[in-house]
């Protein structure tokens, strides 16, 4: 039988799954079990979504620290995946608030996890009416121009591995978590720059842009009108660029 740690053991058991059965050695149980644990809720995973990684939980809590006194928030989760940040911010945001949330991505197989997630979580929590709305979209060229200067939080943990890394990665994860939720490009931050060039379009003026890097982006890149913080994962890991607006927005953007 393969190796497992008592985590993998006993979430195999939870989901009545037989050890002795798990084949081959290195898939991760959470495609196995097709259930990922994110903030305290089981979330639908496979092969077509990352499985969510315990730092991105901060992405959660730096949002809630921050975000105390709106009582309306519009958001934004790009590159979403099985949506466990964006349906997380919801379910505890909207606690309090009036949330309105759109949760992309430019994978079609993802979204219909995200879907499926949205459609199970909520259903679960007893929230029949809500204003969470899945959307295909490669970065923001699919989101409605309404949005412009209105969305009040943008969260994003896109792919941000430098590609020359994911050969070197574990085999759980390069053998089977999704190519393109890992490949950042060169240096990784490819997908990071558009998305800072767009997403400083749709934010509002006194809005928070809250972006998962790779521990050796200790350099964050800097946004015109905006200051940056760097914060560290649950790993004392560099993992977190948080953008706030430092004056009233102009339509002199990063070129
Ligand atoms: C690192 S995964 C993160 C998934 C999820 N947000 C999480 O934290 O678990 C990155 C996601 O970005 C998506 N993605 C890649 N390129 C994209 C693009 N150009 N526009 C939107 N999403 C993209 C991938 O399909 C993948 O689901």
């Amino acid at each position: 039988m393969r190796k497992f740690s008592s985590y993998e053991l006993t979430e195999l058991i939870k989901f009545g799954i037989d050890p002795f059965s798990v084949n081959p050695k290195n898939i991760p149980v959470e495609y196995i079990t097709e259930k990922a644990l994110f903030y305290n809720r089981y979330f639908k995973v496979n092969k077509n979504v990352l499985i969510p990684r315990i730092e991105t939980e901060e992405i959660v809590s730096i949002v809630i620290k921050n975000i105390k006194k709106k009582k309306n928030i519009k958001f934004a989760d790009v590159g979403t995946g099985s949506g466990a940040i964006g349906i997380t911010l919801f379910l505890e945001l909207s606690k309090t608030k009036k949330v309105t949330g759109y949760l992309s991505d430019i994978s079609d197989k993802a979204l219909k996890v995200a879907q499926e997630n949205v459609n199970g979580l909520l259903k679960t929590e007893k929230r029949k009416d809500h204003n969470l709305h899945v959307l295909k979209s490669d970065l923001f060229n699919n989101f409605p121009e309404s949005l412009k200067n209105r969305l009040d939080l943008i969260v994003a943990n896109l792919p941000y591995i430098p590609k020359d890394r994911i050969s070197k990665l574990p085999k759980s994860v390069k053998n089977y978590e999704p190519y393109l939720a890992l490949n950042g490009g060169e240096d990784g931050l490819a997908l990071i720059k558009k998305f800072l060039k767009k997403a400083q379009l749709y934010l509002a003026s006194n809005g928070i842009m809250i972006l998962e890097v790779d521990d050796t982006h200790i350099k964050p890149i800097a946004v015109k009108g905006f200051k940056v913080k760097i914060k560290n994962d649950v790993n004392k890991k560099l993992r977190f660029w948080i953008y706030t607006a430092t004056q009233k927005k102009t339509t002199d953007f990063i070129q």
